[in-house]
Formats: C-alpha cells, structure tokens, sequence
C-alpha cells in the first residue's frame, strides 16, 4: 500500500516511507507496538497528514519538533493512532461459535447458579457494531433458546467520534456485509442509503466513553469481548496489565473473546483456552490480589 506522502518531498522535504519511520519513534513512547499497526497504519498516516496542514507544519520532522516542545500534543496524538475498523459479525465464525457453543453453554453455567442476567461488555466497541452484534444475536437467536435471561450489554471506547456513531445507530452496507441476511431484515430499517438498528435492538446496549488503560467499568462481566484493541495495540506491559485487570473483572466461568488473531500473553493468571484457533478463554479460580 502507498503511504500517504507528507510534507514537501517534491519540493526536497521528506521521504514517503517517513510514516513507519515516525510511528516506529512514536508509539513505543505511548505504550503501543509498531507491529499491530503494520497493516493498518494508512489509517493514521492520513490522520497525522491532516494534523501537520492543521498546525502548519512542514514535514514529521517538524512534528517531533512540535512533540518535543509540546507535552500535551502527545494526548492528541494518543487519539490520532486510534484505530477504528470495525464491523458487524466481524470473523463470522467467531459469533457462529459464539451463537451456538459458547452463549448456551454459558446461560447454562449461570442458570445453574441462579442467575437471570447475562453481564456482558464489549471493550474498544467502536461505532457499534460489535455490541449491537451481540444484541442482534442474543434478540433474533439466543433469547428463544434461554427464555428465562436477559442479556444487558456495556461498550465501552475512548473515541468520541465513534461513540457517537453508536448513539445514531445508523451503518452503511459494507458495515453490514458479513451479518446473517436474514438479520440485517429483522435487526435494521433502511433510511436512505444507510441501515439503522430498530429501537428494540438497541434497548439493552448501553454505551460509556473511557480510556481502557485509565478505567475499567465495575463488573463483575459474566461476558467481555476486548477484540482487535489490547492485544494487538499496545506494548507487552499493557497487555499484562490488561489481562489481569480483565481477570479482576469476571467470575470464574465468565468468558473472554479476543481478537481472532489475538492471545493472551504467555502465562497470563486466570485464564484457560477454551478455543484455542477463536481466541476464546474462560476464567479460571481465583488469581492472587
Ligand atoms: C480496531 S477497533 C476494534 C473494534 C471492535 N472491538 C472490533 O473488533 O471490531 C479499536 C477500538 O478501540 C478503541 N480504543 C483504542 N484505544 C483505546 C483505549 N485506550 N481505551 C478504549 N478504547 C480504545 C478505538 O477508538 C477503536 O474504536
């Protein structure tokens, strides 16, 4: 993929690949790993590009310049390196086996302990679609099968711009390609060009703006999704960090998604794979405070 070109380089300034360089200089300072971004940094590169024309700079030369000089710029360019790719029923096979092994499996656990409720939370949720997936699974399939639970979802992202996508609930097809067809009938109402989630869908998804390394919501969660966030973006210690305050956060039984080309760090307390190839882990008994 062609990086986007910054600065002045037709006119001698710098190189098109100065991009990877910076982000290689930058994100380790903020607790990020280059390589999670290698794929996706077309993404940032025209973030950073917009900033440098919006502070008048020439060139990312001039930005660690600007970095140096200014310590709350670092926030701001905290924010530009988030990514936010999402979609509904993203890896089909993951909610496929969600749906039909992990939810019943886990509605049994719960019911056996005399719960109604199914807790869950969907860390870094982007504009939606993930918790509203959840929604849509738990509405148009799971609901008939555990007739005496309710599922209550919380989503939690640092992003303004894409919590307030999720607030309007509105996505345009491509958003939509990998969902159940028979779904996107039930689950939305075509207004225009876009497909908005009907209100019954929507009711028992609650959204909350918070920093993932500054806070977690108070659980206990008897079901978290942290898909495509941690465990590809930040740096080993934050991913310790995460695993074991996701730990703090669910009973034992309670179950883990992560990405489906994500892992727990090697030797993580509290975890046991249930489906090694889905990234799906169960909490075990109880780890150390
Ligand atoms: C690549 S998207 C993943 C969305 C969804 N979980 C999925 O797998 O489709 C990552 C999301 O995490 C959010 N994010 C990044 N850093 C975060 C942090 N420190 N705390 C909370 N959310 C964060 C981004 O704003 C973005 O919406």
């Amino acid at each position: 993929m062609a990086e986007p070109y910054f600065g002045g380089a037709q006119a001698g300034g710098t190189a098109p690949s100065d991009c990877t360089a910076f982000l290689q200089w930058a994100l380790p300072r903020l607790g990020l790993r280059w390589a999670g971004y290698r794929k996706v940094r077309g993404q940032v590169c025209k973030r950073l590009r917009r900033r440098l024309s919006a502070l008048g700079l020439a060139d990312l030369v001039a930005y660690r310049e600007h970095l140096d000089r200014d310590a709350a710029e670092w926030r701001i360019l905290e924010g530009l390196c988030r990514v936010t790719i999402s979609r509904f029923y993203r890896n089909r096979g993951v909610f496929d086996h969600l749906r039909a092994e992990i939810l019943p499996a886990l509605c049994g656990y719960l019911r056996q302990d005399g719960a109604s409720r199914l807790r869950c939370l969907s860390l870094g949720c982007c504009g939606g679609e993930e918790p509203y997936t959840l929604a849509l699974l738990w509405r148009l399939d799971l609901a008939r099968r555990c007739p005496d639970m309710t599922a209550d979802i919380l989503a939690t992202d640092s992003d303004p711009a894409s919590l307030a996508r999720a607030a309007r609930g509105c996505y345009g097809a491509g958003s939509l390609k990998d969902l159940p067809p028979e779904w996107k009938a039930a689950g939305f109402e075509a207004e225009h060009d876009l497909y908005c989630l009907r209100p019954e869908i929507r009711r028992n998804v609650r959204f909350l703006e918070q920093d993932l390394r500054a806070a977690l919501p108070a659980g206990p969660f008897d079901l978290v999704l942290c898909r495509n966030l941690a465990f590809t973006y930040f740096d080993e210690a934050g991913q310790r960090q995460t695993a074991e305050r996701l730990a703090r956060l669910m009973p034992p039984g309670g179950i883990l998604m992560l990405g489906k080309h994500e892992r727990l760090p090697a030797g993580t307390p509290g975890f046991e794979a249930v489906s090694a190839h889905r990234a799906i882990y169960r909490r075990g008994g109880d780890i150390a405070e």
